[in-house]
């Protein structure tokens, strides 16, 4: 399977922050944004991955993460000239994903919860004979997103963009799984009123063919968008608060790449040398004396 990252779009929400640097760049607490929705690929174990941005913030972010090597990655690049929508990611990344099925995660989500990877892998597999594989995350107001109606046997009869009276609380994040299917389904996708290729009527296709699965996120699982100001801080507070209390990082992608053995403990060790001023740096050198991770 491979794995794309949106990193483009306009930011408006964030301006004037992103005016001149691109969303995804900016810091969640201790890291760039767009070291988590990586660590989602990585903890589904997809190591090849195309990044997306726009003409001028394409660039800064292969400055970041280079060819992936350094975390036994495989990193491609690809710009989006406008930003067409979300749909739009399966056409430019159609070379890039072949015959093979593909993951697209949003450059500004945040996701963390126990078990992930188990959740992840078991979404993938969910896909193997073909279909789609979306998440319902339960939200206390979820008018803002998608949100999911379900019938009484839980299977999804429509997926609402936005609405004023939400059917469930379960919001649609930016982390979705496609069969090959998806590249010709986004090439027939028409814009909406607001002139974007819509996921939704990427997802709504896969509903049409019976294809679409959605595994429900309880509160074991937070989501983040973060693609406001208060967003940005609330998952910043929360991303310190549980490394403070836990002393384990979240979305330390060179970690997962260590535990997920892409990168051995001597390649481990130079990532932390290269950072070593900062506590992220120490926490690298630190992981091979203390393996245990709680369950
Ligand atoms: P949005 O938050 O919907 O849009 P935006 O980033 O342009 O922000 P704003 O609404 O404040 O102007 O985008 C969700 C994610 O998808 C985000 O990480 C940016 C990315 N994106 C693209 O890369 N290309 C696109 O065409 C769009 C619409 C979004």
């Amino acid at each position: 399977m491979k794995g794309i990252i949106l990193a483009g779009g306009s930011g408006t929400r964030l301006y004037p922050c992103t005016i001149s640097v691109s969303k995804q760049l900016l810091p969640i607490y201790d890291k760039p944004l767009i070291y988590y929705p990586l660590s989602m690929l990585m903890l589904a174990k997809i190591r090849d991955i195309l990044i997306i941005s726009t003409p001028n913030d394409v660039g800064n972010y292969e400055k970041l993460l280079k060819d992936g090597s350094r975390l036994g990655l495989h990193i491609q690049y690809a710009v989006q000239e406008t930003p067409r929508g979300l749909a739009d990611a399966f056409i430019i990344g159609e070379k890039f994903i072949g015959d093979d099925s593909v993951c697209l995660v949003l450059g500004d989500n945040v996701f963390y919860g126990a078990n992930m990877s188990r959740i992840l892998e078991r979404a993938m597999a969910s896909i193997e004979g073909g279909g789609a594989s979306i998440f319902g995350c339960f939200m206390k107001n979820p008018q803002e997103f998608g949100v999911v109606e379900f019938d009484e046997q839980r299977r999804v009869i429509s997926i609402e963009e936005k609405p004023k009276k939400p059917k469930s609380n379960y919001a649609v994040p930016g982390l979705y799984f496609y069969d090959n299917q998806v590249v010709n389904i986004a090439k027939n996708v028409q814009p909406s009123a607001r002139g974007e290729l819509e996921i939704s009527s990427v997802n709504e296709a896969y509903l049409n063919l019976g294809q679409l699965k959605v595994t429900l996120m309880g509160r074991g699982v937070t989501w983040f968008d973060t693609g406001s100001p208060k967003g940005m801080h609330k998952a910043s507070g929360f991303v310190k608060t549980i490394q403070e209390m836990q002393g384990f990082y979240i979305s330390c992608i060179e970690e997962i790449a260590w535990r997920k053995h892409f990168i051995d403990d001597e390649q481990l060790r130079r990532c932390g040398e290269e950072l070593k001023k900062t506590e992220y740096g120490k926490y690298l050198l630190s992981l091979p004396k203390n393996e245990e991770e709680p369950t």
